[in-house]
C-alpha cells in the first residue's frame, strides 16, 4: 500500500461527491478515484444481496487499481456491507453512518433526532442501532425518502415539481419535535435547502460528508498514509451512467471542472451488464 496511491470512493451515483468535496476541503493533497454506479441507481429500492453484490464489485474494482483506502460513500450500501467489506479488503474501509450519527448526538440539544434515508437504508435500523450505541437517551424518527435520488441524478432540484414532492414526503416529520435531521443518504445534502424550507430553521440538517472526510484524515495520519508528493494531485472520476449528466452535477457540486470518464465494472470485468 502506496501512501501517494488514491483514495477509492464509490457511491450508487452522484451522491458520493458530497463526500468527495469535504475530502478534498480536510485534505488537498490526497488523490481521489471516485466511482459512481448510475447505471444501477438507486440502491436504495434495491435488495441486500443486489445491493451486496453491486457495491463489492465496484469496491473489488477500486481495489484492483490500488487505492490506499476504501470509503463506502453511500449509506445505503454502507447499511448493506460495511461489516463484511472489513473482512474482505486488506485496505481500510470508511463508511457514512457512524461519521452521521456522532455529528448528529453531537448537534442536539433537544436530543430528538430526525434520520432521512432509502428505503434499504431505514429498514436496515443501521442510524438507529448507531445512535442507541452511543446515546440510548435519543429519540429517533426515522423515515424512507423514496424518489430523492431520482430527483439529484436527474438534475432537478431546481424545479417547482420537486420541491413540493420533497415537502410533501417531509411532512411525518413535521411537528415531531426533532431538532436534528440525519440526511441519511449522501444525495440529499444536494437538496439541503429544500429539506431546510419544509423543516425550518429550527432543525439542524447533519450530513455525514465532514464527519466521514475526518475520519480518513485520522486514519492517514494515524498510520502516516498522508500524501506527500509535491505535484498537484490528480483526480479521476468514474461513472457507469451518462458522462455529460455526471459531469454537469460533479462540475456544480465541487465548484471545479472535472474529468469524467465512462466505466462499468461489470463490463469491464468480462461480465454482462446487469
Ligand atoms: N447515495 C446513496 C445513499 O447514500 C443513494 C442510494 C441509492 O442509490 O438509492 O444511500
Amino acid at each position: 500500500m502506496l501512501r501517494s496511491a488514491p483514495i477509492g470512493v464509490m457511491d450508487s451515483g452522484v451522491g458520493g461527491l458530497t463526500v468527495v468535496s469535504e475530502i478534498w476541503r480536510q485534505l488537498p493533497r490526497e488523490q481521489v478515484l471516485f466511482y459512481g454506479d448510475s447505471a444501477r441507481c438507486p440502491y436504495g429500492d434495491r435488495t441486500p444481496e443486489e445491493i451486496a453484490t453491486f457495491t463489492f464489485r465496484a469496491l473489488d474494482y477500486l481495489v484492483d487499481r490500488g487505492v490506499k483506502m476504501l470509503v463506502i460513500a453511500c449509506n445505503t450500501a454502507t447499511a448493506i456491507v460495511l461489516k463484511r467489506a472489513r473482512m474482505r479488503y486488506r485496505v481500510p474501509v470508511v463508511g457514512v453512518i457512524a461519521p452521521g450519527a456522532r455529528a448528529a448526538i453531537a448537534a442536539t440539544t433537544a436530543r430528538r433526532v430526525g434520520v432521512i434515508g432509502t428505503r434499504a437504508t431505514i429498514a436496515s435500523n443501521s442510524y438507529k442501532n448507531a445512535l442507541y450505541e452511543t446515546h440510548q437517551g435519543i429519540e429517533v424518527r426515522s423515515l424512507a425518502c423514496p424518489g430523492f435520488v431520482e430527483i439529484v441524478e436527474a438534475d432537478l432540484m431546481d424545479t417547482h415539481h420537486a420541491r413540493s414532492f420533497i415537502q410533501e414526503s417531509l411532512t411525518p416529520m413535521q411537528g415531531s419535535g426533532i431538532d436534528t435531521l440525519i440526511l441519511g443518504c449522501t444525495h440529499y445534502p444536494l437538496l439541503a435547502p429544500i429539506i431546510s424550507g419544509a423543516l425550518g430553521k429550527g432543525v439542524k440538517l447533519i450530513s455525514s460528508a465532514e464527519e466521514t472526510a475526518r475520519d480518513v484524515s485520522l486514519w492517514l495520519t494515524e498510520h502516516n498514509m498522508n500524501r506527500t508528493d509535491a505535484a498537484s494531485p490528480h483526480h479521476v472520476f468514474l461513472t457507469s451512467g451518462d458522462v455529460s449528466a455526471f459531469a454537469t452535477i460533479a462540475t456544480k457540486w465541487l465548484n471545479s471542472a472535472v474529468d469524467v470518464s465512462y466505466l462499468d465494472v461489470w463490463a469491464d470485468a468480462g461480465v454482462d451488464a446487469l
